[in-house]
Parts: structure tokens; C-alpha cells; sequence
């Protein structure tokens, strides 16, 4: 009674939305959601959700059991669909060769070579997870190396979707892209796969490559946003020593139609599992090609990104007379970005670290990630406080830093918590959330990011 059978390898951020997605748009198809993970199959299947994204459930709800399902059946699933998608995970390499850069595929290869052992009938693979360029020829000759005869097609689909909007963007993406060899069977799967997506999304913005530039695309994508950031950053650190204000220059520089406005805000640091991850493979396919000044080039947009951070947590140790032994402070949001429980990455990992490192008490608030950030910072538990509340984890503190931009950070009782906090009391805004001039009426010295401090000495 379907008309296609999907199959998603790999349920996790990227795979679970964009499945319920399709799902929901695509009524005649049947969607397999499948995973190794147990424990987040379950989670799959309840109304708690194993990843938090605004309007998911509502999605899910309204495909799963209809034509939406999640199982650990991987192998049926595969035997079962034509079109596979695959989205496991493909973290930085931590040992031998291109350790610290290089992607670990292990688990893609893992899947491609299930893939081939489970196939009877023809299929078309879909890379979904962030590869280096050159990793569909891989999985070709892995599954080409079959006596079978089982012809399969492999496509490079990547997925833009940012955590927070993955389904607004999955909705309305600015742009789907569809790269696959441009033979006629290439060809043929490549329609296979843009006729899914002409189910809600406008033709013009489904735009087909061969499958190299669609692999290397996803790349160029998150460095050029990623390069922003950093650039942005690096002109905070001046802004601070030269009374400019980053925020008007940011304004300044995005209003040129030729630069833009997005992705210019000045920030702690960006965070997330694809920015830092994306770029270290591109430097290391720059440096597997020799390509030493381009591979130099996008490392520094790395470079800048620990320097961000490193600044920021200096600033706070100088600011508060050089010595933090013993104070509690209190880290406002610990997710890498508002409106996640993400916290792959995410700067407040580091910053709490540090601030630990330098014997503080760190009290961490933040709406969805609490779970994550016990995870991240085993071990630490000594000189850790995870608090559901802002005022608990600002009572009694003599610092504020705020990580993540929350929009509910703006409308508490600043006065309330300026009360029950150690004076003189500090607030470094990593993100410039806040109001700075009424915070600093209230009594606060407030240390916005690059803009001159608002100080009452
Ligand atoms: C993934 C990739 O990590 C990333 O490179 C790409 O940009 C997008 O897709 P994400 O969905 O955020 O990102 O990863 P994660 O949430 O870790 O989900 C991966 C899932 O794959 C996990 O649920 C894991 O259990 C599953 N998995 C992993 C398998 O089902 N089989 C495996 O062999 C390995
Ligand atoms: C990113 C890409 O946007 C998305 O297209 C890709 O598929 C996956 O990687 P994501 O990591 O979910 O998405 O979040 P994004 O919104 O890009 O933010 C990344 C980091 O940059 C966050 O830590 C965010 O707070 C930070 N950021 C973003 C800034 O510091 N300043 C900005 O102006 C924008």
C-alpha cells in the first residue's frame, strides 16, 4: 500500500526530524526509523522525545504508527526499503592517523557493509551524516564489491538543518541539495530522491551536482558561518579596547546588502557538533591534497573560536581581583545555543572547566540541558551545583556569566537577584542578551562582549 519504503539509519538529531518530516509530508511513503540505540528507540516512541526541537512532537505525532516507525531492527528495515538514509555519527578521529582532524568513519563503514550483507533487491544509499569529500566513492566500492549483483546507487543529501529550527528548516529549507554520479542509473536515483523532497518543498530550491560538490558543499557551508562568528569575535576583542561597541559595528557592517546580517553576532565562542568538526576536515582534506595555505586559512577560524573563549574566562578571573578561589558563580544556560538540550561543543563545557580549574564553585542554570551538562562534567561534581532555577543558582554568588542566549533570561527579577547575590556583584554576558544599562542601575558591573564595561569603580 506504500508507494516507497524510507529506511533512516541513525535516529539522532539530524535522522529522527528529518524522518518525521518526510513522514508527515509524505503519507504514501513508509518511514523506518532505526537506531543501535535502544534507549533512544524507546524514547522515540513516548512523548518524551530522546532530542528536544520546538513543534517535533507535534511532527512525530502526527506520522508515527501511520506510516512513521522506529525500531532496532535494522536489518528489516534494510531488507525492506529501497531508498536507505544514513545518519550516524561521525565524530573527529582520536587516534592514529588524522587524529584530532580526520572524521572517524568506522560506524558508516560499519552500516554500508551491513547495508550490502542484508541486500536482495536494489538500493539507493544516502549520505546524510557530514562526510569528507570522496566518502560516497568509499561506500561505493564497499558495496560494489559484491558478488551479488545488487546494484546500488549512492547519494549525497546533506542535511543544513541548524538545532532549535531543525523542523522550521526542514519545512521550509532555503535549499535541499542532491549530488549523485551523472550516469543514467546516477541520474535516475538522483530523481528518485528529489521526487521525495517536490513533496513540500518548491522545485527551484532543490538543486542537483554531482555528488563531490554536493559532499563538499555541506563543508563550505558550515565553515563560511563558522568564519563569520570568528571574524565577528575577533573584532570584539578590539571593540573592547577601543570604546567601539560590536553591536554597532555589527549593524553597520550587515547592512551592506553585500555582507548580510546573519550569523554576526558576537558571542562566548560557537559550539555545536558540526562547526569545529566540519572545519577540521576540511583542513584535513586541504592538507591530504598539500594545500598548506587554505588548510592554514580555515584553521585559524578554529584558532579564533578557543581564543574567544579563552578570553572571556580571563576577563572574568581578572574582573573579579584576580582570584575566584572558594566563589561561587553562576553560569546562566549551558547549551551550545538557545532552544537545544544540545551541548556538544558548547562553550559553557570549557568556561566551567576553567573556572573550576581556578577552585570557583560553578552553579550551572539552564532550561533543557542540565541532563547533558551532568554528563559532560563528571567527575567535577565537587565544585558543581546543577540548578533548575536562575535565583538558586544566583543566590549567594559573585558572578553571573550568561552562555546561552535564553530568551527567558531577559524577563527575570534582576533586581531580586542582584539582592541575594555577594556585591560587588558581577554579570559578564557572553551573548549581550541583556540590558546592560539597567542591570548596571540596578548594581551590577556589567561586562558586555565587546563593548566598554559598565563599572560602579
Ligand atoms: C549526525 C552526524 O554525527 C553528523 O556528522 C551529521 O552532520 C549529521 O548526522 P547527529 O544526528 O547529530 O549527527 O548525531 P547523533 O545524534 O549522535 O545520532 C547518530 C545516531 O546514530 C545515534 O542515535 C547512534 O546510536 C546511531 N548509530 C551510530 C547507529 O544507529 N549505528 C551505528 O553504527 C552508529
Ligand atoms: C549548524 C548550521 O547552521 C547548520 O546549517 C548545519 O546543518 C549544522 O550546523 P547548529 O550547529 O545547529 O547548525 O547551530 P547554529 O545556529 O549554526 O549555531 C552554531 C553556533 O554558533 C552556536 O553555538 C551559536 O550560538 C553560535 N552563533 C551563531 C554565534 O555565536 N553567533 C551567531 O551570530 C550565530
Amino acid at each position: 500500500m506504500f508507494s516507497k519504503r524510507i529506511a533512516c539509519i541513525g535516529a539522532g538529531y539530524v535522522g529522527g526530524p528529518t524522518m518525521a518530516v518526510i513522514a508527515m509530508k509524505c503519507p504514501q511513503y513508509k518511514v523506518n526509523v532505526v537506531d543501535i540505540s535502544e534507549a533512544r528507540i524507546r524514547a522515540w516512541q513516548t512523548e518524551n522525545l530522546p532530542i528536544y526541537e520546538p513543534g517535533l512532537l507535534d511532527v512525530v505525532k502526527a506520522a508515527r504508527g501511520r506510516n512513521l516507525f522506529f525500531s532496532i531492527d535494522i536489518r528489516a528495515a534494510i531488507r525492506e526499503s529501497e531508498i536507505i538514509f544514513v545518519s550516524v555519527n561521525t565524530p573527529t578521529k582520536t587516534f592514529g592517523e588524522g587524529a584530532g582532524k580526520a572524521a572517524d568513519l568506522q560506524y558508516w563503514e560499519k552500516v554500508a557493509r551491513e547495508i550490502l550483507h542484508e541486500s536482495t533487491s536494489a538500493k539507493i544509499v544516502i549520505e546524510k551524516s557530514t562526510l569528507p569529500v570522496k566518502t560516497a566513492q568509499t561506500m561505493e566500492n564497499i558495496l560494489n564489491a559484491n558478488g551479488k549483483k545488487v546494484p546500488f546507487e549512492v547519494i549525497s543529501n546533506p542535511e543544513f538543518l541548524a538545532e532549535g529550527t531543525a523542523v522550521k528548516d526542514l519545512l521550509e529549507p532555503d535549499r535541499v541539495l542532491i549530488g549523485s554520479r551523472e550516469t543514467p542509473t546516477g541520474l535516475k536515483a538522483r530523481q528518485e530522491v528529489v521526487d521525495i523532497y517536490a513533496n513540500w518543498v518548491p522545485l527551484e530550491r532543490i538543486l542537483t551536482s554531482n555528488v563531490w560538490s554536493a559532499e563538499l558543499s555541506k563543508l563550505v557551508a558550515n565553515a563560511f558561518l563558522a568564519q563569520r562568528i570568528s571574524s565577528i569575535n575577533s573584532i570584539s576583542a578590539l571593540c573592547e579596547k577601543t570604546d567601539a561597541s560590536v553591536l554597532e559595528v555589527s549593524r553597520a557592517v550587515g547592512m551592506d546588502s553585500r555582507i548580510g546580517s546573519r550569523f554576526l553576532n558576537a558571542s562566548v565562542g560557537f559550539g555545536g557538533s558540526c562547526f569545529k568538526k566540519d572545519i577540521l576536515n576540511l583542513v584535513y582534506i586541504c592538507e591530504y591534497y598539500g594545500l598548506e595555505e587554505p588548510a592554514r586559512y580555515w584553521e585559524s577560524v578554529l584558532r579564533m573560536n578557543e581564543y574567544q573563549e579563552s578570553r572571556f574566562v580571563r576577563k572574568m578571573i581578572r574582573e573579579m581581583f584576580n582570584t575566584i578561589v572558594g566563589k561561587r558563580i553562576a553560569l546562566f544556560g549551558f547549551a551550545f545555543k538557545a532552544d537545544t538540550s544540545d551541548t556538544r561543543e558548547s562553550p559553557a563545557i570549557y568556561i566551567a572547566r576553567k573556572l573550576m580549574e581556578e577552585k570557583a564553585c560553578v552553579a550551572i542554570t539552564d532550561p533543557k540541558a542540565l541532563e547533558n551538562a551532568r554528563i559532560d562534567l563528571a567527575g567535577c561534581e565537587e565544585n558543581l551545583d546543577l540548578v533548575e532555577d536562575p535565583y538558586e543558582a544566583a543566590r549567594g554568588a559573585h558572578g553571573i556569566a550568561v552562555m546561552t542566549e535564553w530568551a527567558l533570561y531577559r524577563s527575570l527579577d534582576w533586581e531580586k537577584i542582584y539582592k541575594s547575590m555577594e556585591k560587588p556583584a558581577f554579570l559578564f554576558d557572553g551573548r549581550n542578551l541583556l540590558d546592560h544599562e539597567r542591570l548596571f542601575e540596578i548594581g551590577f558591573n556589567v561586562y558586555p562582549l565587546g563593548k566598554s564595561p559598565l563599572k560602579h569603580f
